[in-house]
């Protein structure tokens, strides 16, 4: 905005020049008549107003965004036609600030702007993208359709896009998504579905985006995972299916995506895992289940994700996690990086935790360290036991020197972080959560020496089916964990060697 003061009779000058200017523009105008600028309408009832970056010449905008203020314009409408005053737009986004003032894709513009890179609708109320609204357009790279109410795709809503990278439906209605809506999208990488209504995934809904590296179907109505949904994705690196309504998931659910690196499954109602819902991952390094209903864990979940390096499940009712359960997984654990959070479950002190303590000394990651010192169970199944803690703890476990010469490579380790692969694949949002008030039966296990870990014989009773207790190996390995941990130890009590000599005579 000009603000100089220009002497009143100068101004009057302008004015009159101003005057024969829109004149002879007018004249112009009966000659040709729909060309509008688009970067420059002066009409003040027109129910569209755009504003273009850098120029506003005819053809030379090239970043345009464009405000919808009132409602009842019609595909028809001239304005559309009126885009071919900007040939050369790269950028075009429309937001729609009227209730209802937009319920059609305004496809007619697409004719026009042959360069489009980018496009965006945003708060329209279209209610249906319908097949081929968006084909052809070579140039387009990024579309965004956030906030436009949108329930339904159609089959080849989005057909022949060869240069589309980026789609993203966030915020929308959608509550299907149809075979074949997305189609030859050969450079298709990210495709974003947060926080619609999707209910169901037909089989192969996903299946010509054979590019794919990240879909997120976060916050939707998901209850039912088929494993042919997914059919086609075989370089999908992450999948997010947080807070949907998943409760069970089958064996062989994710085999066709056989790169993901990244699953997330937050926040979902899931009380049952298949031994082999995992089977086929074999390239995934997090996995995170945090806020779930899980209270057992299969013997053989992780078997088919032996990469595996970031684990979250937090959150959910476990009462165990086995030696057999961590196997897969144990010796990635030690690494760098890794993590495996299980605060707020129900975990039972007992001897399948034993793998634990010498976790804490194997592993180089400070997360997993961290994770397993603060780890607490519940410690109430056997007075008798709880007694014989009470007197260990008093007499040992007070006397904090358990890991003490372990402060030193702790910081060390910290420091020397120079090969994390996966630095960015791995949430680093978790913060030591300020420690819960213990209850009264809940103890730090690793303030609990093996020796101590009770292993109940009514163990089988409360399991799973699936659940063996305890194979030969996880015996063998129970018993060289508290060979390691006796000759480390140096001063044991008498009483707890015959703890532990009557607890190895159990096998
Ligand atoms: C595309 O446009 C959207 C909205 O106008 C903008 O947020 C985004 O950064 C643009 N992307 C590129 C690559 O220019
Ligand atoms: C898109 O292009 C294909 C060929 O490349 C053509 O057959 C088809 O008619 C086009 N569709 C539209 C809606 O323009
Ligand atoms: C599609 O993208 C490629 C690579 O970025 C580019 O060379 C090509 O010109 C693009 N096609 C169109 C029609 O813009
Ligand atoms: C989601 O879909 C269900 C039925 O399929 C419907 O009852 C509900 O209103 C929808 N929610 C939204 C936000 O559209
Ligand atoms: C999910 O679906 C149920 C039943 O179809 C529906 O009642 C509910 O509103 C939907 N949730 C959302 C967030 O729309």
């Amino acid at each position: 905005m000009r603000t100089q003061k220009v002497p009143a009779t100068l101004l009057l000058l302008l004015f009159a020049i101003e005057a024969l200017d829109a004149n002879r523009r007018k004249q112009k105008d009966k000659l040709i008549p729909t060309i509008i600028n688009i970067c420059d309408i002066n009409d003040r009832d027109s129910k569209v107003h755009c504003y273009c970056e850098f120029s506003q010449e005819i053809n030379e905008a090239v970043k345009t965004e464009c405000w919808v203020f009132n409602g009842g314009i019609e595909k028809t409408d001239p304005l559309w036609t009126s885009f071919t005053s900007q040939s050369n737009i790269e950028t075009l986004a429309f937001n729609v600030r009227a209730d209802g003032g937009l319920d059609f894709v305004p496809s007619k513009v697409f004719r026009y702007v042959r360069k489009l890179k980018n496009f965006s609708i945003k708060f329209s109320s279209i209610p249906k993208i319908e097949s081929f609204t968006f084909s052809n357009l070579s140039a387009v790279q990024e579309m965004t359709l956030t906030k436009n109410q949108i329930v339904h795709l159609s089959k080849h809503s989005f057909y022949n896009l060869p240069n589309l990278t980026v789609l993203t439906l966030d915020e929308n209605r959608i509550k299907e998504l149809l075979t074949d809506t997305f189609f030859e999208l050969p450079a298709l990488q990210k495709l974003y579905l947060t926080s619609n209504n999707i209910t169901v995934i037909q089989d192969g809904a996903f299946r010509s985006l054979v590019n794919l590296l990240e879909l997120e179907l976060d916050r939707n109505n998901i209850s039912e995972l088929r494993k042919e949904c997914f059919d086609g994705l075989a370089n999908l690196k992450r999948l997010d299916l947080r807070r949907n309504k998943i409760a069970v998931l089958n064996s062989f659910t994710f085999i066709e995506l056989w790169n993901l690196h990244s699953l997330l499954l937050d926040y979902n109602e899931i009380n049952m895992l298949a031994q082999r819902t995992f089977d086929g991952l074999s390239q995934l390094r997090k996995l995170s289940l945090s806020h779930n209903k899980l209270v057992t864990l299969a013997g053989g979940l992780f078997e088919g994700v032996r990469g595996l390096a970031a684990l979250d499940l937090r959150h959910n009712k476990l009462k165990r996690f086995t030696y057999d359960n961590v196997r897969p997984v144990y010796d990635n654990l030690k690494n760098q990086n890794s993590y495996i959070y299980l605060d707020g479950n129900e975990f039972t002190c007992d001897c399948h935790l034993a793998w634990m303590h010498k976790l804490r000394h194997e592993a180089k990651s400070i997360k997993v360290r961290t994770s397993l010192e603060n780890f607490v169970c519940k410690f109430s199944i056997d007075p008798s036991l709880n007694s014989h803690f009470s007197y260990y703890e008093r007499s040992v476990i007070n006397s904090n020197t358990l890991y003490e010469g372990d402060e030193k490579s702790q910081i060390k380790d910290y420091s020397d972080n120079s090969d994390d692969i996966f630095h960015d694949e791995i949430d680093d949002a978790y913060a030591d959560e300020p420690k819960l008030v213990r209850k009264e039966n809940e103890k730090t296990l690793l303030q609990i020496p093996v020796e101590a870990l009770p292993c109940p014989q009514d163990v089988k009773t409360v399991t799973d089916r699936t659940y063996t207790y305890p194979s030969q190996n996880e015996a063998k390995d129970y018993r060289n964990l508290i060979q390691s941990s006796t000759s480390a130890a140096n001063n044991i009590s008498p009483s707890i060697f015959l703890f532990t000599v009557s607890f190895l005579l159990r096998y």
